[in-house]
């Protein structure tokens, strides 16, 4: 498929997309999310973390297409958004972490998408919110309910309620992003974060991840049920025995994600 919206691009284990659009500040039509769709799903098992980031040197994404949405009615609103949930559970599914990088405007479905990311950094100039009742409706693609996950109800409706638009350091005074870098050093970080997590055990880090995801909606008992049997399932690996044949000869491990 030839990418007209997003460019998809493997450095080694790593792989990168960008929402790429400027013109409309990147912002999501649904010709973009059949692009991404398609991107993640021609993933295979050499890519071991995922950046998101956006086009251009503005806008990370600026939301869903307004222009697309202007006009459509309540039935294609409802497929509209099934999209957007289905690509972004589909993000959010994968089996590798994923790093949002926000270098600019994340408003709305932006904002959408990289709290469909594991983990978010900004740029200093990055400027976040979820504004959609300025046009009369609520956030589509997960927002609400992610927010919510996140910040707690309080300060999830505040943002909902007011649309304000959150500079980098108050984001990230609030727990929004993790950490907040000058623009011209966001992509360095993020791949230093990204070069970090592969030196480790791919199946452990994919551990990691499920445990976290699917234990965060469930009891604590149910849980630590699931660690539990993350933990075992691990032991059942070569990057278990590499991993700690290698600390006991005291030399790097040589992970082969088997
Ligand atoms: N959809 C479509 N086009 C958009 C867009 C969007 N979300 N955001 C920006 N654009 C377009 C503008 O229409 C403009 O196009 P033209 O040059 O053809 O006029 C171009 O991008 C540049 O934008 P601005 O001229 O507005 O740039 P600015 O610097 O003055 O303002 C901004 C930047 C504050 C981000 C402003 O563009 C803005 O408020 N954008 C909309 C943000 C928004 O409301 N997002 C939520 C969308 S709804 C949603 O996401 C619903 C959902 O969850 C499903």
């Amino acid at each position: 498929m030839d990418y007209q919206n997003i460019k998809f691009e493997k450095d080694g284990a790593l792989a990168i997309l960008t929402v790429d659009r400027p013109k409309a500040l990147n912002a999501l039509n649904s010709a973009t999310f059949h692009e991404m769709e398609h991107a993640l799903n021609s993933l295979k098992e050499d890519t071991r973390a995922l950046i998101v980031t956006g086009g251009g040197d503005k806008a990370f994404v600026a939301g869903a297409d307004i222009a697309e949405m202007a006009t459509i009615s309540a039935a294609q609103a409802r497929e509209f958004s099934a999209l957007g949930h289905r690509v972004f559970e589909h993000l959010e599914n994968l089996p590798i972490p994923t790093i949002a990088a926000v270098n600019g405007f994340a408003l709305g479905g932006g904002l959408e998408l990289a709290l469909g990311c594991d983990l978010i950094y900004a740029s200093e100039k990055a400027k976040l919110g979820v504004p959609e009742v300025t046009l009369g409706v609520i956030p589509g693609f997960g927002g609400t309910q992610r927010l919510t996950r996140l910040l707690g109800r309080a300060r999830a409706k505040e943002l909902l309620f007011t649309a304000d638009r959150l500079d980098a350091a108050k984001a990230k005074e609030i727990g929004l992003v993790l950490d907040v870098l000058p623009a011209d050093k966001l992509m360095e970080h993020v791949k230093a974060v990204a070069a970090k997590i592969l030196k480790n055990g791919p199946l452990a880090v994919a551990q990691a991840k499920r445990v976290v995801e699917y234990g965060a909606d469930q009891d604590l008992r149910a849980a630590n049920e699931l660690e539990r049997q993350g933990f075992a399932v691990l032991f059942g690996s070569e990057d278990q025995r590499e991993g700690m044949a290698a600390f006991l000869a005291k030399r790097p491990a040589n992970f082969q994600g088997k």
